[in-house]
């Protein structure tokens, strides 16, 4: 944000303060009213939109300024119709009009180092966890971009379940690997309409300096269990463990990530 010259000394919290208090900010606001949508109104995405989100997610931060990632743009429908099914039978995928997949891509870059020194190393772990947090944050630019546009989106961590179908379906070579899927098109008026899930709070989310545990039973009670008893809250981390965690998806994710690494370091 370009900051006027008349805000750029003194008191730098005085400074944020004024500037809140006289600028509009539309983008926080788009932050903090995004929520992920999953019901889609029957309008294309016209192309110029398309290609204004996608030029968005081409503007994050990147390390190295490598842009270490590729964006999948899914639109045949018989991709999306068995990415539907294999990204645990998600059926609003196969409806989105606008399916992205970032991956995580350090294939150009190893060649290209491999060409200046045959021999260099390859590929390790930190250079997939470099390349992964690199889709990521394009993805988020895309998210965001898109809310500023009016277009609603969905996260599918799901693209990290069943490697080895996903490396077919989408010609994956070595040292590419899918890091999110997204969905998007634009909301229906029950899902504008839908409250956004609550967050927890800023104190319990952010450590000055150290780590410091936190209970997560206040911070639950605080957010998505407010106003149970605690039989109901009780039952509510039940079903949410069954659902999240002691599930098929999870284990099946975990299974696939493992096949994942192994083929990036070659390491079984
Ligand atoms: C890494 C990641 C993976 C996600 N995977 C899915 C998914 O597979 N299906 C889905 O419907 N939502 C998915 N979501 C969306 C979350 O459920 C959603 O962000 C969360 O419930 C908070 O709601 P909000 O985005 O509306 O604020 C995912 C989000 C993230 C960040």
């Amino acid at each position: 944000m370009l900051i006027p010259s008349r805000f750029r000394q003194g008191n730098r919290r005085r400074m944020i303060d004024i500037w809140r208090n006289t600028m509009p900010d539309p983008l926080l606001s788009i932050l903090e009213n995004r929520k992920s949508v999953r019901a889609y109104l029957p309008d294309p995405i016209a192309p110029d939109t398309k290609t204004a989100i996608l030029h968005a997610a081409l503007q994050a931060p990147t390390a190295g300024n490598m842009m270490l990632y590729t964006i999948l743009d899914i639109v045949r429908q018989d991709l999306k119709d068995v990415l539907s099914v294999s990204c645990d039978n998600q059926p609003f995928i196969a409806r989105a009009p606008m399916v992205l997949i970032f991956c995580a891509d350090y294939r150009a870059w190893y060649e290209a180092f491999a060409q200046s020194a045959s021999d260099t190393r390859a590929p390790m772990e930190g250079d997939l966890i470099l390349a992964f947090c690199d889709a990521l944050i394009a993805a988020q630019n895309a998210v965001i971009a898109a809310e500023a546009l009016g277009v609603g989106s969905c996260y599918i961590g799901d693209i990290l379940e069943n490697y080895e179908t996903h490396k077919e379906l989408l010609k994956l070579p070595r040292y590419v690997l899918p890091a999110a899927m997204l969905c998007f098109d634009y909301p229906t008026v029950q899902q504008s309409a839908r409250e956004k899930p609550e967050r927890f709070a800023l104190a319990d989310m952010v450590c000055p300096n150290e780590y410091r545990p936190r209970a997560l039973s206040g911070m639950l009670a605080a957010a998505q269990t407010r106003g149970m008893t605690a039989a109901q809250a009780d039952a509510y981390m039940d079903a949410f463990r069954k659902r999240k965690w002691d599930s098929a998806f999870s284990r099946e994710m975990s299974r696939s990530v493992r096949e994942m690494i192994a083929d990036w370091t070659g390491k079984q």
